[in-house]
């Protein structure tokens, strides 16, 4: 039976008299009906619930932006919430990660039918990973791709600074996410364990641990749980039982580094050889890295009127962000070329050696060839060789080097 879960949840407010659930569920339902072209049923619904709002219902309630819960004594707002639509949030992901995050959104969706036939699903879902892979992303993906407000549970007001108030926080935001078709997302969640540093709070985290997992316990089947956290090993294992679906985050496959950084350079990627080269040498950096040198590489393309980005630029980047920034590409050490050269062997030829370290090819090739143990050199380059380097981008086509 379709809208199964809306009319469930509006007869379970309404026997329970709480406005707020039946009018944020029927509202789903006038979206839902109105999606599957069933728009006099739609109209005809949304009409009762106008009339309904005039005559009973605060206008407070009907109005899209909902009220969030404050932390009583700091009287911040302990969540944001985020509306978002399909299409709104674009994620790269490795094709196995994919999956999964398809398989969880259409189960959330199929919940109407999966329940119609007596199976249910448990709509939680703990994302992990190093900083910077994506979490916080997905979570907004999913809620968009699931057409969900996202409300997100804001750490550093939710661990309240008065003794016993965390958990009242954490009782009041299910609360909120309880009564209204939406993605719950506590993120950070690792933050909760950092009361465990603290001897004195050790008594308040086993309270809010038991909290959070009763909140958890008395979410129905409908609610859409998100976690994430960077240190999965200091969450609380049964904290981590709670949630039926977990995924790790690592840092993008090659196929995903050369999506990321067309999706981040927009319009002004390179030609794909390019981006490819790119995508090799950022081996194990993250999104969000990928995002940073590519919007440094548009900023200055657009102060320098270009209409691409400078690749040679965003290469230079990436090579500082793998070897320090203390790495030295002004003079050609062997030992130094040679480590540029291996952070992608495949794609690093003679002419982007040259180019990265402002030298010319036959330079860059006796550095690769001298021994390893040899002290840092001067380039000896002749000005005619760094002018050669100088002239525009390098030719696509070089030679790969032998080593
Ligand atoms: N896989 C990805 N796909 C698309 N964008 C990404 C991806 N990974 C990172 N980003 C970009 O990098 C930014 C930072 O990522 P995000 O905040 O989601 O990382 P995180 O894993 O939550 O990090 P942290 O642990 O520090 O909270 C995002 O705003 C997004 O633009
Ligand atoms: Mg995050």
């Amino acid at each position: 039976m379709d809208y199964l879960l809306e009319i469930a949840r509006i007869v379970d407010g309404a026997v329970k008299g709480d406005r707020t659930k039946v009018t944020a569920y029927v509202e789903q339902l006038v979206r839902k009906l109105r999606e599957a072209g069933e728009a006099a049923a739609a109209d005809r619904l949304a009409k009762t619930l106008r009339q309904t709002a005039t005559s009973e219902v605060a206008p407070a309630l009907i109005a899209a932006p909902t009220r969030l819960p404050v932390d009583q004594e700091s009287r911040l707002a302990l969540a944001d919430e985020e509306r978002l639509a399909p299409g709104d949030v674009r994620i790269v992901l490795d094709a196995p990660v994919q999956r999964q995050v398809s398989e969880f959104v259409r189960f959330v969706k199929a919940a109407d039918r999966l329940l119609a036939n007596r199976v249910g699903i448990s709509p939680s879902m703990i994302i992990h990973g190093p900083p910077g892979v994506g979490k916080t992303e997905l979570a907004r993906f999913i809620a968009a791709e699931l057409g969900l407000p996202l409300i997100t549970a804001r750490s550093d007001s939710l661990i309240s600074s008065f003794l016993g108030s965390t958990a009242k926080n954490l009782r009041m935001l299910f609360d909120h996410a309880r009564n209204r078709p939406c993605v719950l997302f506590l993120d950070e969640l690792d933050s909760l364990a950092k009361l465990r540093d603290d001897q004195h709070e050790l008594g308040e985290l086993k309270r809010v641990v038991v909290s959070l997992l009763q909140n958890i316990d008395a979410l129905d089947n409908q609610t859409v749980l998100l976690g994430a956290t960077n240190h999965h090993h200091l969450l609380d294992p049964a904290v981590w039982r709670r949630f039926a679906y977990r995924i790790e985050l690592s840092p993008p496959g090659v196929d995903a580094r050369a999506a990321l950084f067309q999706h981040f350079l927009d319009g002004r990627a390179p030609s794909d050889p390019e981006v490819r080269l790119l995508a090799a040498a950022a081996e194990s950096l993250t999104g969000a890295d990928i995002r940073r040198v590519s919007e440094t590489a548009i900023r200055a393309s657009i102060l320098d009127d270009r209409e691409g980005v400078a690749t040679l630029e965003i290469l230079r980047e990436i090579v500082r962000l793998r070897l320090g920034r203390d790495v030295d590409l002004a003079h050609t050490d062997p030992k130094t070329v040679r480590a540029v050269h291996d952070l992608a062997p495949d794609f690093m030829t003679l002419k982007w050696l040259a180019a990265l370290f402002n030298s010319s090819e036959p330079t860059i090739s006796r550095r690769m060839n001298a021994g390893g143990n040899h002290a840092r050199q001067r380039d000896s380059a002749s000005d005619q060789d760094r002018d050669t380097a100088r002239n525009g981008p390098p030719a696509r086509t070089g030679r790969r080097l032998s080593t």
